[in-house]
């Protein structure tokens, strides 16, 4: 098991408010105990050490809700508990808003080890920042994105688009302003309606309406080819990036490698004498409470059969423009025929990929392969 690769993602659950589309584990308190986040943050590290110390730390990722809202000096002391048990990777990610107090600490957050930002930006459009809940302006995404230029050399920022009322003009002028910044990534999501979100009651209601099935494929060509025409790699259904920029933690997720996972509900993957899927509590005070009273923030440890890792792993691979080798694959000859059929995938040699045409349709394919 020596030297085996794993990424590490630490998750921090708090936002200053709760956007309308967002199901992610995110909530919004008043205030937090920063020494109780520390204590339970280094406690975790150091009982994975016992566990993992001989493996090789690929990358490092703080995602949220807002990581952005932590101390520099939180970030600092995490990265300096790691580097205490592994070597650091070169790829450390924190996900970061926009608001002006936010960027006014990426300096610190670089000071702090910190080597990549990924901001979510959304749209540059305040009507639409308006409509997505969000608290920033476009002109303070703007001045965001300029200081994640001048501090890092590898950042990345996020949109949101197939959004009420978008047209392929309106999309095309947005995304060329956003390539324009000259980012080394970026993602872009189209617009989905999560169960339990506040847009989904508004969108049951029809309070809005979303681009319909042919709007989104024209507007996911117009990205691919916008992307392309600025020389990104359209490297996964929703990531684009300049070469060499990929996002190694993700694409790490994505070929289905070992992560550790840690922070109130945050996931892992991690193999041993077996795959295991793990999960942390997800509420922020349970998390806490798990910490003291078993000294890990575990909730679940799953031992996943051969069946169970075999799909996962097309389930993740699949979203990759490299595809996924499917010789051990337990996909049926039936379910094969039939992607390929419907012009949604293409299997050659063994490595089945996305068509274009199935990457507009990923979740519908991934159902499929589900069912
Ligand atoms: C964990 S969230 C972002 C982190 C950060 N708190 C922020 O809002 O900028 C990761 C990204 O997922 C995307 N996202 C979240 N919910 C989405 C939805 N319902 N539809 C499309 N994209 C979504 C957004 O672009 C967001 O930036
Ligand atoms: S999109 Fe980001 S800021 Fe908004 S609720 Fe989700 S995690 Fe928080």
């Amino acid at each position: 098991m020596t030297n085996l690769n794993m990424g590490l993602y630490f998750h921090w659950p708090f936002c200053l408010s709760k956007c309308p589309y967002c199901d992610f584990n995110s909530h919004v308190r008043e205030k937090h105990d920063e020494n109780a986040w520390l204590d339970s943050f280094l406690k975790s590290i150091d009982f994975e050490a016992n566990r993992f110390q001989d493996r090789n730390i690929s990358s490092i990722f703080f995602g949220g809700g807002t990581p952005s809202l932590m101390s520099p000096q939180l970030v600092q002391s995490i990265l300096e508990k790691v580097q205490k048990h592994w070597k650091l990777p070169s790829e450390i990610t924190l996900e970061a808003n926009p608001n002006s107090i936010e960027a006014e600490k990426f300096k610190a957050f670089k000071e702090a080890g910190i080597t990549r930002v990924s901001v979510g930006i959304q749209s540059l459009n305040d009507a639409d920042l308006k409509f997505l809940g969000r608290t920033h302006s476009s002109l303070e995404a703007l001045k965001a994105l300029d200081i994640a230029r001048s501090v890092f050399n590898n950042w990345s920022f996020d949109l949101i688009y197939a959004r009420p009322n978008q047209t392929l003009e309106s999309w095309e002028s947005e995304l060329e302003t956003a390539l324009k910044l000259d980012p080394k990534h970026i993602s872009l999501y189209q617009l989905t309606i999560e169960q339990g979100t506040a847009f989904h009651k508004l969108h049951a209601r029809k309070e809005f309406i979303l681009p319909d099935e042919d709007l989104s494929a024209d507007l996911y060509d117009l990205t691919t080819a916008i992307t392309r025409k600025h020389g990104f790699n359209d490297y996964e259904v929703s990531n684009y990036a300049k070469p060499g920029f990929e996002s190694a933690h993700n694409l790490n997720y994505w070929r289905y490698g070992d992560y550790l996972g840690i922070g109130p509900g945050a996931h892992g993957r991690i193999t041993t004498d077996h795959k295991r899927a793990t999960r942390q509590f997800k509420s922020p005070e349970s998390w806490l409470d798990a910490l003291k009273t078993q000294g890990n923030g575990y909730q679940d440890i799953d031992i996943l059969t051969l069946e169970d890792i075999r799909t996962e792993r097309i389930l993740m691979g699949i979203r990759l423009k490299e595809g996924v080798d499917i010789q051990d694959s337990n996909l049926s000859k039936d379910k094969l025929s039939a992607l390929q059929n419907e012009n949604l995938a293409i299997l050659e040699n063994n490595i089945l990929r996305l068509s274009p045409s199935g990457r507009l349709k990923t979740n519908a394919v991934l159902d499929f392969i589900l069912s």
